[in-house]
């Protein structure tokens, strides 16, 4: 089975609707076919502030998360990226391979240094990717279920891949980015040109999955839209429509088109009351299997220590041919 590896910062007590759809979805989907490893990025998560006591239970919290979405922890590996020492180990090794220039051109680095202010952000902020491009690299993986938002860091881990292959022998595998094109982005309800994310400035336009029915309903009904009126698809003109529509067609399975047919002429709060509905018959059961989860934390860090051992082993054959290649002087 060709190898995959992706995972998520564990930096809030819920995960959304943009990681379930652009992430989740796609990773049930590809531990049936693929030796699956499914990691809680808590080294990224703390390259910006984090409270101590609340990461430790985000980390559980996100963890019981994959598992009610329908991640297997006896059929993948799932695990903590702090329990495997090689993560921080090879980014230090890559670090030294990756241009200061290059490092500075990722976006991603530059929105959320732009959102703390240049001075404040820090240095691990700025090598954010090259702590993930080790991420991948270390466990040879092939594919990379991601949202669109994460393409380039994967273009960075293939160069980075490319670069040490050439410079000290063939080592790692160079991966894919595995990217749906229609779910790559799901955008905030309240500003739907911007896409959802954890760090987003309107409360409103996230919809958690661990929010109350209630309060899904709520925020679906206030979406955003536009003054046009008309059921049709535009992603250009009529963003926050688009974004529903896409939506109602991921989570049923269905073409936007189909979707568009069945409710145009109709107004947008049919089209929102119905989406409503089907957001809740997806995210409800995983939001009550989360909390059952979590009623038993002694058991979710039971699977992690089992899980760690295997990804340790993996990784650490990696990270040992790797000292072997650049020319480190091994304990005896
Ligand atoms: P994070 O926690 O920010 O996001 C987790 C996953 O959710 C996807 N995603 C979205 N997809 C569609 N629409 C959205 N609005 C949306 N918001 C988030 C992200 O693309 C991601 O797949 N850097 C990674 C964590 C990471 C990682 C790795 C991933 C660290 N090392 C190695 C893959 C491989 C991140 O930012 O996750």
């Amino acid at each position: 089975k060709p190898r995959l590896l992706s995972g998520m910062q564990p930096s809030a007590d819920s995960l959304h609707l943009g990681n379930y759809i652009g992430a989740l979805l796609s990773w049930k989907e590809l531990q049936q076919t693929h030796d699956a490893f499914f990691f809680l990025a808590d080294l990224h998560a703390i390259t910006v502030p984090q409270e101590p006591e609340r990461l430790r239970e985000n980390t559980r919290r996100t963890m019981a998360q994959y598992i009610a979405a329908g991640i297997d922890p006896s059929a993948s590996t799932l695990f903590v990226q702090s329990h495997v020492p090689a993560h921080a180990e090879l980014a230090w090794v890559l670090n030294t391979i990756t241009g200061f220039g290059e490092a500075s051109r990722m976006t991603q680095f530059k929105d959320k240094s732009a959102k703390q202010g240049q001075d404040s952000a820090s240095v691990g902020l700025f090598t954010y990717p090259i702590l993930q491009a080790g991420d991948i690299l270390l466990y040879q993986a092939a594919d990379v279920p991601v949202g669109e938002d994460q393409r380039q860091h994967i273009e960075l881990t293939r160069d980075l891949a490319n670069r040490f292959n050439s410079r000290f022998g063939d080592t790692f595998t160079v991966p894919n980015a595995y990217i749906l094109t229609d779910t790559a982005k799901i955008y905030d309800l309240q500003n739907p040109t911007a896409k959802m994310s954890k760090s987003s400035e309107s409360p409103a336009g996230i919809v958690w999955l661990l929010d109350e029915p209630k309060v899904t309903e709520k925020k679906i009904m206030r979406a955003v839209t536009d003054a046009d009126g008309e059921v049709r698809l535009d992603r250009e003109n009529k963003p926050g429509l688009a974004n529903l529509l896409t939506l109602f067609a991921v989570l049923t399975g269905r073409t936007v088109d189909s979707v568009v047919e069945e409710f145009a002429g109709g107004g947008y709060g049919t089209l929102k009351k119905a989406l409503a509905a089907v957001v809740i018959d997806v995210v409800g059961p995983i939001r009550a299997r989360t909390l059952e989860l979590l009623d038993d934390p002694a058991e979710l860090d039971r699977i992690l220590a089992i899980n760690a051992a295997r990804a340790d082993e993996v990784a650490q054959a990696t990270l040992d041919t790797v000292y072997d290649r650049v020319g480190f002087l091994r304990p005896a």
